[in-house]
């Protein structure tokens, strides 16, 4: 891996007076680059980068900026010391906040010029610089920001995706100090590396909610909101039967990440379906039942082009959200999902219906039952409830239907947060 060569170059020449970095560093440094590279989702891997960065240098807070034009938003905030105190909420002070790209703030600074700060107090700057420090923050949280190192997320083409802020150093004995010419170093390198996985993921993100934005023209019930109550219900479900399968945690991470994104998609073929049919008030004739079911279909051609994890699982519930436990749902078995006259198979039954697939089946089921559509009026969600458990064994994996009823509380609580 050319990258291992070029750190072991910059830790070989250490920066004058800096202490000469321990190998184990650089490899965890690696490591953590290597994990970074592999999350997609763009929120888990924000939250990743952040508290990565922070426990190399033994940061006590830090704050992840993204840029959106000529503005930097705060869309990461971290900080041991307020969370110690239980104060987890003072976390979302500045969500809705946002600083102007200038050299006017240290954050403003550091992603108008591309340099990175060491700055050893905060409350004694220079006065020949033209960055000043907030003292908002600290006097809304009574924190006490003394020591900062503020760097670039730069990506390779140089583009500033934004900014990544580590507060206080801590020594080993909790004693807030300056940081290091190596920390600098270290984080400059760290940030390069987020700054390109960051990309990857925001690239993606914005490519998933403009093909969720396409259906949604097309199917006005086919909301954003029902599509993360979906995703949102998906990842509950899955994180339960993964406990009681005995999976690694470090699997149910990247599992998460891609089921997430594919459950979103799950109904994405349906821009492809005629919204005369989409949007009819009435029942749906048998030529018309047909063309609806082809959405399944649709949606898998879509990934036929990359074998990622994150495209096979897009494409596994695409095709197979609607397959049923007992083998009566749709498509069912197809030799070629790309042949220009579709045949609907034998229906797919029991395990042989991927994993995904089965969660996602429930997960919109229950949805679509809840929600209004223009055929039909909304049901009470007891009566969604009770269709699951007439229907485990038959229409749902029986293990996954107990499972949604086992948790049928906090089901409500995700319908609630992403409600109309
Ligand atoms: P959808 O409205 O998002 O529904 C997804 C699935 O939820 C349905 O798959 C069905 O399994 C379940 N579901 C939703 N509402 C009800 C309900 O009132 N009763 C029962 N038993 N199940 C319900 P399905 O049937 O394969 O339909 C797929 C899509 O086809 C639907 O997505 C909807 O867009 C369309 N569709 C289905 N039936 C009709 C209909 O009678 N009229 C119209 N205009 N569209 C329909
Ligand atoms: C992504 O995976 O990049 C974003 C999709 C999501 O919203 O989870
Ligand atoms: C899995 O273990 O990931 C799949 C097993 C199943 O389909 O239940
Ligand atoms: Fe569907
Ligand atoms: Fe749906």
């Amino acid at each position: 891996m050319a990258f291992i060569k070029k750190v072991d170059q910059i830790m070989n020449a250490p920066a004058p007076g800096a202490p000469v970095m321990i190998k184990r560093d650089v490899h965890s440094l690696l490591e953590t680059i290597e994990s970074i590279y592999h999350i997609k989702d763009l929120d888990s891997l924000l939250e990743r980068v952040l508290s990565e960065a922070r426990s190399f240098v033994h940061a006590d807070a830090g704050t992840l900026y993204l840029a959106v034009h000529k503005h930097l938003y705060f869309s990461y905030v971290q900080n041991d010391s307020l969370i110690k105190q239980g104060r987890a909420r003072d976390k979302y002070i500045y969500s809705r906040e946002r600083l102007e790209i200038n050299k006017n703030s240290v954050a403003g600074y550091v992603a108008a010029t591309g340099e990175s700060l060491l700055i050893d107090n905060v409350y004694d700057i220079n006065s020949d610089v033209s960055y000043s420090f907030n003292p908002a923050f600290d006097s809304k949280t009574s924190y006490n920001t003394r020591s900062l190192l503020v760097v670039p997320l730069i990506t390779s083409d140089d583009v500033v995706l934004g900014v990544l802020q580590l507060i206080n150093s801590k020594n080993e004995q909790g004693k807030v100090i300056p940081f290091s010419m190596q920390d600098k170093l270290y984080i400059n390198q760290f940030a390069r590396n987020a700054a390109n996985a960051i990309e990857k993921a925001k690239l993606s993100r914005e490519m998933v909610l403009r093909l969720v934005k396409l259906a949604e023209l097309r199917d006005p019930y086919e909301t954003s909101q029902h599509v993360k109550r979906v995703g949102a219900y998906s990842i509950e479900l899955y994180e339960n039967w993964a406990q009681t399968h005995g999976v690694s945690s470090k699997e149910i991470k990247s599992t998460k990440d891609t089921l997430h994104t594919a459950s979103i998609l799950h109904d994405v073929g349906k821009v492809a379906v005629s919204d005369i049919i989409l949007k009819k008030p009435g029942e749906l004739d048998r030529i018309e039942k047909l063309k609806m079911r082809c959405h399944t279909i649709y949606g898998a051609r879509l990934f036929r082009y990359s074998s990622s994890p994150w495209d096979r699982t897009a494409s596994e519930v695409t095709l197979n959200h609607h397959e049923r436990w007992d083998g009566r749902g749709y498509p069912g078995k197809i030799d070629n999902i790309y042949a220009t006259r579709i045949r609907f198979g034998p229906g797919k039954k029991e395990k042989e219906i991927p994993l995904p697939a089965r969660i996602v089946a429930l997960a919109d089921v229950y949805d679509a039952q809840i929600s209004k559509r223009a055929y039909k009026e909304k049901w009470p969600e007891e009566s969604a409830l009770q269709y699951i458990r007439m229907q485990a064994g038959k229409h749902f994996d029986p293990e996954l239907a107990n499972i949604f009823i086992k948790i049928s509380d906090v089901i409500q609580a995700i319908t609630q947060k992403y409600s109309y």
